[in-house]
């Protein structure tokens, strides 16, 4: 049974991730400071067991602790190796993601998603661990490019989070640049990931209010909030709203099963940048009446103006994660809102 690291673990794609990996029967290291999240994610997934596993509570292990803390790290590393269990692969999901914060706090962003990244990368290579999966996104893209988004389309972020995605990336490519005989790296560039498991146990948890679209619907689809307020009703598309790729959480969570596989086949290519997507775009006008449909309910919504920085149309193109990691997205936008409905009905107040 290989170890992984998972570093922000406790968090929405982390959680979900470590579900997958658990149905691929790994060991699974999780370190959170549980700044964006809580322990009761995990506690749950212990607690209900999904897979019925006896070894359930050796097979996932939770530190609390901070990805710049080097000393904290090292323990980490140090504890893995002494009982035996040295650490493989690490997931790297601990990062801040709103992009308004970012503007707000650009130092707080650079500490924690750019030289955090490298301290764990520090960490990593002391302990001669260098199979790296990085939490990249689509904002790096350029707001000009048009869609479908390829992984050599250009990149041109448009807020200091998306730059501080993009650093990173620079960062790993040139690691493996000068270190290729050591490094194996996977960027996997997400679309907009949403919805829950399927059980309706673990979904999206926002402990302020939600930034993005989907968890904002659902509170509003659960009463916690009034209306939905729809950013621009005359964008250049066919109902005038904007087009997102929306990727479900458990098809976004096995993409990271792949790129696994893909470092433990060999990886032919020792850094390697990935969409994940679907290549579909939904309106938010389309996913608003689909949500609706699919769980047979009304959502209050109004437009509003454009938000800033905003883009008419983003989706991926999903055909180089087909082609290399042999993954592709296989549920729609159905499965989504209706897991991500079943989530917020049954955990109106998250975990
Ligand atoms: P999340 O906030 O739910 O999860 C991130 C986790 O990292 C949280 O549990 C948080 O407590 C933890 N964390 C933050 N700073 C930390 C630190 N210094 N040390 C240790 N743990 C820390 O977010 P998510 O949606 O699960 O995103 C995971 C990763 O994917 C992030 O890096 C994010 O930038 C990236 N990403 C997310 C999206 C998205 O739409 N959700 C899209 C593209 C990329
Ligand atoms: C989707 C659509 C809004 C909220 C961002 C990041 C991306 C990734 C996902 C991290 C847009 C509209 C939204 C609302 C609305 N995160 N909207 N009312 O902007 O595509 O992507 O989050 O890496 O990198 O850029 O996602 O969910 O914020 O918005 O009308 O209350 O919904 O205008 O068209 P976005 P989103």
């Amino acid at each position: 049974m290989d170890t992984v690291l998972v570093t922000g673990g406790a968090g929405f794609i982390g959680i979900h991730t470590v579900i997958a990996l658990l149905e691929k029967k790994y060991r699974i290291l999780i370190i959170d400071s549980l700044i964006n999240s809580s322990k009761k994610s995990i506690e749950r997934l212990i607690s209900k067991n999904l897979l019925k596993k006896e070894s359930i509570n050796s097979q996932i292990i939770f530190i609390n602790g901070d990805i710049r803390d080097v000393n904290f790290l090292r323990s980490v590393f140090k504890k893995a190796s002494k009982s035996g269990h040295i650490i493989k692969y690490v997931l790297h999901f601990a990062g801040l993601k709103s992009i308004s914060d970012s503007i707000l706090f650009p130092d707080e962003y650079w500490e924690v998603n750019v030289i955090g990244t490298k301290r764990l990368l520090k960490v990593m290579k002391e302990n001669n661990c260098h199979n790296f999966v990085f939490s990249s996104s689509a904002t790096v893209y350029s707001l000009d490019e048009k869609s479908p988004l390829k992984e050599n389309s250009s990149l041109s972020p448009n807020n200091q989070y998306g730059y501080t995605k993009l650093a990173v990336e620079k960062f790993l490519e040139g690691l493996v640049h000068d270190q290729e005989r050591f490094w194996r790296i996977v960027c996997l560039r997400y679309f907009n990931p949403i919805g829950a498991h399927p059980s309706g146990d673990f979904g999206e948890s926002p402990l302020n209010t939600p930034n993005n679209l989907f968890p904002y619907l659902c509170q509003v689809a659960s009463k916690k909030r009034k209306k939905l307020y729809i950013f621009g009703q005359n964008w250049p598309t066919s109902d005038g709203t904007c087009i997102r790729d929306y990727i479900h959480i458990m098809d976004l969570a096995e993409g990271h099963i792949a790129a696994i596989d893909y470092i433990k086949s060999g990886a032919k290519e020792p850094f390697l940048i990935i969409n994940l997507g679907t290549g579909l775009g939904t309106s938010v006008l389309e996913l608003v009446k689909t949500f609706e449909n699919v769980n047979n309910l009304r959502i209050d919504y109004e437009f509003i103006e454009r938000r800033e920085k905003d883009k008419a149309i983003v989706y991926a193109d999903p055909n180089f994660a087909k082609r290399i990691l042999n993954w592709e997205a296989k549920r729609n936008i159905f499965d989504m809102c209706k897991d991500g409905w079943n989530w917020q009905k049954k955990n109106p107040d998250g975990y």
